[in-house]
């Protein structure tokens, strides 16, 4: 499958989520949900779940339900993460933040039902009983204390402090790395691959979540938010450690390089079917929004 084929399967799983009708009492949060969900992001953690299994050998549209999954997360971690107490964003997917339109109490509980959902659809799928409670573990460290939740906890605390790289590599590890390498593992997961291909996404994964985030960190100085539909220089607004801050730009690209290559590098041993999953790296390497 393409690259626009997988996302509009995901667009399209994602749209039949959280429908209501006007009589149900708690429409009003549902459509919160749905706000940030369907917003049209790129939708790159579900596209790794749903490629990694397909090379590993499962049935696509059994990872479905996953695919979603990670996407509800990671969209509860994108209102969190905006709310004022947070980086304080008026910007998403090109429309107004969650708090913006929904105030911040709904914004705060559209976050919290969209995670919990989210393991909700994982558990509620069609696929065997281990591999939903092994996709489920993935994703519950991937998001908890060691895992994006505690890597925006760093983020928070490091704010106003010179890190040095290795700390700053710490923070991002735990706030992106773990959801994208999460993401690559659960699709191994869901075809019911081998310790091997777990561990050669696992590598895949965090090699490239490393890399998105550098890049992230560029383009927060880098590009327009026309073209990101986020703000531009939210991070030195709320005094964040960056890369870019850092290292600048030449310095960020070379590292993104050899992530990239450390990514291809690690599917290499494991896997033959490849190509997908390294054109996907080269276009993060040099993504524009
Ligand atoms: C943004 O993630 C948050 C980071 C981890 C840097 P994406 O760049 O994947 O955002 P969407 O899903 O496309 O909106
Ligand atoms: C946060 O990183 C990543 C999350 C865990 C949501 P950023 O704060 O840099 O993400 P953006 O730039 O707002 O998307
Ligand atoms: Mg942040
Ligand atoms: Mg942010
Ligand atoms: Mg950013």
């Amino acid at each position: 499958m393409t690259a626009a084929e997988y996302k509009k399967r995901i667009d399209e799983a994602l749209a039949d989520c959280f429908l209501t009708d006007g009589d149900y009492p708690c429409a009003g949060l549902a459509e919160a949900m749905r706000y940030s969900l369907l917003a049209g992001g790129k939708r790159i953690r579900p596209t790794l779940v749903l490629e990694f299994c397909r090379i590993s050998g499962g049935d696509v549209r059994e990872a479905l339900p996953v695919a979603c999954a990670i996407e509800m997360l990671h969209t509860y971690s994108l209102i969190h993460d905006d709310l004022p107490c947070m980086d304080n964003d008026d910007l998403r997917r090109g429309r107004p933040t969650n708090h913006v339109v929904y105030g911040e109490c709904t914004a705060t509980l559209a976050g919290d039902a969209l995670q919990a959902e989210a393991f909700g659809t994982i558990l509620r799928s069609d696929l065997p009983a281990e591999r939903r409670a092994l996709c489920a573990g993935i994703l519950a460290d991937a998001v908890g204390l060691d895992g994006m939740c505690g890597g925006q906890f760093l983020d928070m605390l490091g704010e106003g402090k010179a890190l040095t790289e290795d700390e700053l590599t710490e923070i991002n590890a735990r706030k992106t790395g773990a959801l994208l390498t999460a993401a690559c593992r659960m699709g191994v997961a869901a075809a019911g691959g081998t310790p091997e291909q777990l561990d050669a996404a696992a590598r895949y994964g965090a090699a490239i979540g490393m890399a998105f985030q550098i890049r992230d960190d560029m383009l927060d100085v880098l590009s327009t938010k026309e073209e990101l539909g986020k703000p531009i220089g939210s991070d030195a607004q709320e005094n964040k450690n960056t890369y870019m801050a850092l290292l600048g730009e030449k310095v960020c690209m070379q590292r993104i390089e050899r992530l990239t290559a450390a990514a291809k590098d690690a599917l290499q041993q494991t896997y033959t079917d490849t190509g997908f999953l390294f054109a996907l790296a080269d276009s993060l390497a040099s993504r524009r929004s």
